[in-house]
């Protein structure tokens, strides 16, 4: 009875840790090269095409995977959703896993978000 306990415990400790995520850069970065992501956010995503098209090279990445995530609920929720019609395009094929590969990347990227005065 405890051994089965014990393994029982054992066990779903060990599916947690295969429900933990560990972000991959490298697969981010086939992500978004097949997207093409940098015909609006410009090369390197750094270099937006257009002022409205922000910068995200560099960005946080639990900010970028919050942002992705947020663009795929869309105004299913609107506590959390944000409702944008060309994102909200681009992320919907993506898995969590995907989103967290991808913000792993861009936030990889040199960016220049701060001004030093
Ligand atoms: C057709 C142009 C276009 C493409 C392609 C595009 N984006 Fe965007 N992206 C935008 C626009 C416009 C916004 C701002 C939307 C808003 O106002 O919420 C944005 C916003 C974002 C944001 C939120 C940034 C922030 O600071 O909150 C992230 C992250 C992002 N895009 C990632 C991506 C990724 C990853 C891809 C490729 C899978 C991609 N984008 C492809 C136009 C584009």
């Amino acid at each position: 009875m405890k051994f089965a306990l014990m393994t029982a415990v054992l066990l779903s400790s060990i599916g947690l840790v295969n429900v933990t995520h560990a972000a991959s850069v490298d697969k981010g970065k086939a992500l978004v090269e097949k997207a093409n992501c940098a015909s609006c956010h410009g090369a390197g995503l750094n270099a937006p095409i257009m002022p409205v098209y922000p910068k995200l090279a560099g960005q946080y990445p639990d900010y970028l995977y919050y942002a992705l995530k947020a663009y795929k609920v869309g105004n299913s929720n609107a506590q959390y959703g944000r409702n944008n019609a060309i994102m909200g395009s681009q992320v919907q094929a993506y898995s969590d896993a995907d989103l967290q590969d991808i913000s792993a990347y861009i936030a990889s990227l040199p960016g220049n978000f701060v001004i030093k005065k």
